[in-house]
């Protein structure tokens, strides 16, 4: 009984706001996005389907170069040759559960001399069961959080990113239920728990966000971490399959999921606390249940576990310093 009321009030808390029937309601108090952004660079990961993709075509339709990031390279492919300009879709190839696969391709766009002006740190994943990868993490981990830090880090501290540049992470609703637990994060042991874990990274991602804009502060880099709602993806199709059958009929477009983080790339928009997450164009409270602001773990902390991780797995000594 205690179970069938914790999900009836669960859809009766978000389904209003994170489902289209949020989007719809606040949309109208909106104005139009038509930004130019010819001349800019973008790099989406998870780019080639779901709200990675939506917001990479929305960048390349708006005049942006955008390289996008999955492992697919058919469907990067095609997704690339749907998208019609005046920007275009650039495919790369990397699994962002390796670390070492991010590394290879920090080094190919290095070398090619790429700049990046926004960087949507979408790619993500939730998972049904526990999978180490060959590199000896956990998956979801290393997908939603540890590779974002590893390529943030390394955009900054090469210089890869311009003055005025991005970054925005692509974080959920789902992160609400989890404090920061830095010691949880990589899950290897037995009573894994995938939605738990998901959870985690995402308020992981928050987290992170807090920290670089902290860091970089005196700089004109921006971060903000954001969450798309509920959107009708391949993700979710995949792993919650049970969630979109119930709710099917007002999940949101993947674009409206995406549109967040158009806006917050066009309009930069000041933020007025740290410890927020941005949705449906507004920066709301990262913190809704009473268990998860108090967490005894700080983003210090968060961010010399991944660097840890970085460092072991022998990706430079360099902590990201300020672009010049
Ligand atoms: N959809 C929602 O309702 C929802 C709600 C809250 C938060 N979010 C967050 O929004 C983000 C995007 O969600 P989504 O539903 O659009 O996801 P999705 O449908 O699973 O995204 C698929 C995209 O990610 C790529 N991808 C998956 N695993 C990858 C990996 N290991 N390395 C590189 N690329 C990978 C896929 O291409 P390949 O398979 O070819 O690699 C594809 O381009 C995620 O961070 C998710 O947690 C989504």
């Amino acid at each position: 009984m205690a179970k069938i009321w914790k999900i009836i009030t669960f859809y009766a808390r978000f389904t209003p706001s994170y489902s289209a029937i949020g989007y719809y309601a606040r949309r109208p108090f909106w104005r139009t996005l038509r930004p130019d952004l010819s001349g800019q660079t973008w790099l989406v990961n998870g780019g080639s389907e779901g709200v990675g993709a939506a917001a990479a075509r929305a960048a390349a339709q708006a005049g942006a170069t955008v390289i996008a990031v999955a492992r697919n390279p058919d469907r990067l492919r095609e997704f690339a040759a749907s998208v019609k300009g005046p920007g275009q879709i650039v495919p790369e190839m990397a699994d962002f559960s390796l670390q070492s696969e991010v590394d290879a391709l920090l080094g190919r766009l290095q070398a090619r001399g790429v700049k990046i002006d926004v960087l949507v740190n979408n790619v993500g994943c939730m998972l049904g069961k526990l999978k180490i990868t060959s590199e000896g993490l956990e998956t979801s981990f290393v997908t939603n959080l540890q590779s974002h830090y590893l390529l943030t880090r390394e955009l900054i501290s090469r210089g890869m990113l311009t003055a005025r540049a991005s970054v925005i992470e692509v974080s959920s609703g789902g992160m609400y239920n989890q404090p920061l637990l830095v010691k949880k994060l990589n899950d290897v042991g037995t009573g894994y728990e995938g939605v738990r874990a998901y959870g985690l990274a995402k308020r992981g991602q928050v987290v992170l966000t807090r920290y670089w804009r902290k860091a970089y502060g005196a700089t004109d880099l921006r971060f903000y971490a954001m969450h798309p709602g509920w959107a009708d993806t391949v993700g979710v199709r995949r792993s919650m399959p049970r969630f979109r059958k119930i709710l099917k009929s007002v999940l949101r477009t993947e674009a409206q999921g995406a549109d967040t983080v158009n806006w917050l790339a066009a309009a930069r928009p000041d933020q007025a606390q740290e410890d927020v997450i941005w949705f449906d164009r507004k920066e709301r409270t990262a913190h809704i249940y009473p268990h998860t602001p108090n967490s005894p773990d700080t983003a210090e902390d968060l961010v010399a576990f991944l660097e840890a991780n970085t460092q072991a797995a022998g990706f430079g000594e360099a902590r990201a310093k300020a672009p010049a």
